[in-house]
């Protein structure tokens, strides 16, 4: 009978979570003990999504079938543990391609069944917000985080590992997409971030961008005005067969981007008098966002917890990092866990507590 909690210790000192991320084209598995990394893999469909300019559905799907199973063999084999030393198995539920997720999820309901082990339903946004911890394991909210991702941009306070209050948050597009349409404009392939990036190495800052919410509109953010001002000088060069520099357009480009993420973050830390900044999402992988922000935070004093750029961009032990709060919390999932494609970010914030804990705490 599958009874997993029946002895579990939620204050065990260090537990052993095995975590599982399937949401877009990446099928990882890690392990971590309390906030330390034991074992960390990923395979990656990107190159094949690549041929097509962006990720089939279909096609990730199909790759995480092929490649789960072996995955998480891999992952549990190289932390040097068995399948029965482990607490709890923590899946990705959500947001992301409900194909995708399916796989993932329906792989760990699975695994944490036959294994009589405790399951953790863990939202993606959620885990990128967790991956700081096994940065710094000392890291102690309260701090002010920066969420760049390729589907949401904001500001958050975080008042404990498992509360969040949110600043400000893009009204329109997210960076992450940002850098991916106009990657597409240019030319540069899929996926856009990184190929933006090292185009603008050969490139400079020299063309005009919209100043977007920059020193205005709280700590929102819009990113559409800028895209459209990219697509409209590219466009305009082309109809009257002008030469232009895609590197300098790049640059000008990203420095508009990133600009204000750091301008509004720093603003943030200084209003809630937070001595520390953490930053997760793919666009932190952003060579030029890392520095700007480092120097920033330097300038003004403040800690920078910024997470390798491999724990930025999707991978598991940032969601093993978040199963380790939800299991703190005794919220653990069953097998009706079912996999949800879209997952605004308020409720993703939210943190319900399940019926495990508050038996526990009744007790
Ligand atoms: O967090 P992530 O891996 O997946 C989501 O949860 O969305 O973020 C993916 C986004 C993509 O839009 C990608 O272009 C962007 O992060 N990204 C970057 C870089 N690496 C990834 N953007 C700018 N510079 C990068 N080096
Ligand atoms: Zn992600």
């Amino acid at each position: 009978m599958y009874d997993p909690l029946k002895n579990i210790d939620l204050n065990k000192k260090d537990p052993i979570i095995l975590g599982i991320e399937t949401s877009c084209d990446e099928t990882a598995a890690a392990v971590i003990c309390g906030r330390k990394i034991l074992s960390d893999e990923i395979a990656s469909s990107a190159s094949i999504q690549a041929l097509y300019g962006g990720v089939v559905p279909e096609i990730a799907s199909r790759a995480h079938t092929d490649y789960v199973a072996d995955v998480v063999e891999r992952a549990v084999k190289n932390a040097g543990i068995s399948y029965q030393d482990i607490d709890a198995v923590a899946v990705t539920y959500g947001a992301g391609l409900l194909g995708a997720l399916l796989v993932g999820v329906s792989f760990a309901k699975a695994f944490a069944y036959a294994l009589n082990k405790p399951l953790i339903a863990v939202n993606h946004i959620r885990g990128h917000l967790a991956a700081a911890y096994l940065d710094s394991p000392d890291l102690k909210p309260p701090f002010v985080t920066l969420l760049a991702s390729g589907g949401h941009t904001a500001i958050l306070y975080t008042k404990t590992e498992s509360e969040f209050e949110i600043l400000g948050a893009t009204l329109d597009d997210a960076a992450g997409e940002a850098f991916d349409k106009v990657a597409r404009v240019l030319g540069l392939k899929y996926p856009g971030g990184p190929n933006i990036e090292r185009c603008a190495l050969n490139g400079q800052a020299n063309i005009p961008m919209p100043k977007m919410l920059k020193g205005g509109g709280g700590y929102n953010f819009s990113y559409s005005g800028l895209k459209t001002a990219v697509i409209n000088y590219c466009h305009t060069k082309e109809q009257k067969n002008e030469e232009y520099s895609k590197a300098d357009v790049a640059a000008s480009f990203q420095s508009a981007a990133v600009d204000v993420l750091v301008e509004k973050v720093i603003a943030a830390a200084k209003e809630k008098r937070s001595k520390c900044v953490t930053v997760g999402g793919g666009v932190a992988a952003n060579g030029y966002l890392r520095q700007s922000l480092q120097a920033a935070c330097d300038k003004y004093g403040l800690r920078l917890v910024l997470p390798e750029k491999r724990y930025c961009t999707d991978n598991a032990a940032m969601i093993a990092s978040e199963g380790l709060v939800q299991f703190r919390l005794g919220n653990f999932a069953d097998m009706s866990l079912n996999a949800k494609a879209s997952i605004p970010l308020a409720a993703t914030l939210e943190t319900v507590q399940s019926k495990a804990a508050k038996e526990k705490k009744e007790v």
